[in-house]
């Protein structure tokens, strides 16, 4: 049985908060668990570079995020942990991705767009401001998820884009060094959208996010925690007044930590006019109850810097052994990265028989008789389909003694030979190549 690879990186970009902790990392320790997975979770910190250059915070956001994982109960032993800087093989792979990621779909992400537009209506030039890794952003997490083969990638709507052009740089690496073997470098993978775990709002109302600042961290201290959730904004209905549950960031952060049977006692409550004050306590004692053992650990954990550092590395130097360092040397290869000890040395132009272009003949599912032409990886010639596979042969058997002289390229891509058609030379060949692959039969005639 195969083990679902389940894939997700946390950019190191800030302080886990509330929002994060429902939205995230509850439900993935939970899925963690789950049987027949194998999970990968990892700090992006590469993916922070892009929106914080301040050393220290990247730091300091590393360490955070990666005690609060350890605290909420991620088994280091049990899932890959790890550090994505830990993985130089992350970043050769987003080169080689870079080399076939059409730039016209980098053009269209969601993040570098809207980059663009604040640019227009600030009247500036539409680049201004934004660097080159903003840009490739995608392309680095698609290397992220494809170096693992990841299928599943559980993320939040803003970043399904994101999992398409991964897709899409996968299926075109796929396409261009697996044919015509039709050999499968990448899985293509897939994102998740947990629709039912619950967006929390923060103190104001809107959505906990770092870039409203109406955060409420994961781990504040107690009386922090306290006095933050006593800040939530409310209406100004007095106590013995009832309240709307159905429209109050008190009782929805209230649902997110409360079992149904309290959720509904909570409701009643509302209802019968419970005072603000008093719903805040009870919402600051769910919320402690839940945290409180996990904080503990992590003000151990925290404490501890070193052994956090420790636990990265070992997770990062299995993972690199067991996948990355492998892969790599796979994909190196496919693209022609290769050592030149393994070139045989006879004369250049004959170098190998395995270098020398071949014709393959094949049936396909309509009973018609087919050739490629095919140098090493690469198709250059495709027939079209004949009656018997003596008429193809035999018109292999003119292409090899003729040459390439007697070929000119019709509309489109096709080849005709005098009045006949041939076939059509396959996606961005040239006719000048099948003819100089001709050359070499003739030669051996
Ligand atoms: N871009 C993701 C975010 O901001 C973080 C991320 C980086 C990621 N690489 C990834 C998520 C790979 C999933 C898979 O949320």
């Amino acid at each position: 049985m195969s083990l679902t690879r389940v894939l997700t990186g946390i950019t190191t970009s800030g302080t886990p908060h509330l929002g994060n902790y429902v939205g995230a990392i509850r439900p993935a320790v939970a899925a963690s668990r789950a049987p027949g997975v194998e999970s990968f979770y990892f700090l992006a910190d590469y993916h922070a570079l892009i929106k914080v250059q301040d050393p220290a915070r990247v730091q300091r956001s590393t360490l955070e995020i990666a005690a609060t994982w350890l605290a909420c109960g991620l088994e280091p032993d049990k899932v890959w942990f790890y550090r994505q800087s830990d993985i130089p093989e992350t970043n050769e792979l987003t080169w080689l991705l870079t080399c076939v990621a059409g730039k016209g779909i980098l053009n269209r992400a969601h993040a570098y767009k809207a980059a663009v537009d604040k640019n227009r209506t600030e009247g500036e030039d539409d680049d201004a401001g934004i660097t080159a890794g903003l840009f490739m952003y995608p392309v680095l997490m698609a290397a992220d998820i494809l170096l693992f083969n990841a299928n599943q990638v559980p993320v939040g709507r803003d970043q399904i884009q994101h999992i398409e052009m991964a897709r899409d740089f996968g299926q075109r690496f796929n396409h261009l060094y697996g044919e015509p073997a039709g050999k499968e470098f990448f899985s293509l993978p897939e994102a998740v959208i947990e629709e039912s775990v619950a967006t929390l709002p923060g103190l104001d109302g809107r959505k906990m996010s770092k870039s409203y600042d109406n955060t409420i961290p994961l781990f504040a201290p107690r009386d922090t925690l306290k006095k933050l959730i006593y800040s939530i904004v409310t209406d100004s209905r007095a106590p013995g007044e009832p309240k709307d549950a159905g429209n109050s960031n008190v009782f929805q952060l209230y649902q997110a930590f409360a079992s149904k049977e309290e959720t509904d006692a909570m409701r009643r409550a509302f209802a019968d006019g419970i005072a603000w004050g008093e719903a805040k306590q009870a919402l600051f004692e769910r919320i402690d109850a839940e945290v409180a053992p996990q904080r503990e650990k992590y003000e151990t954990l925290i404490a501890r810097p070193a052994d956090i550092e420790a636990v990265l590395r070992d997770g990062a130097a299995r993972l690199r052994e067991r996948y990355a360092i492998p892969t790599l040397q796979a994909l190196r290869a496919a693209v022609g990265l290769r050592d030149l000890s393994q070139v045989s040395t006879g004369v250049a132009k004959k170098a190998s028989k395995a270098a020398q272009p071949v014709f393959k003949q094949y049936r396909e599912a309509d009973g018609r008789f087919y050739f490629k032409l095919v140098d090493g990886d690469r198709v250059l010639l495709q027939s079209t389909g004949h009656e018997s596979a003596r008429t193809a042969g035999q018109l292999i058997g003119r292409l090899k003694q003729e040459g390439g002289g007697a070929l000119h390229r019709a509309e489109a891509a096709a080849v005709h030979m005098g009045h006949d058609l041939v076939g059509h030379l396959h996606e961005g060949v040239e006719l000048a190549e099948v003819v100089q692959a001709l050359e070499l039969f003739a030669e051996d005639a």
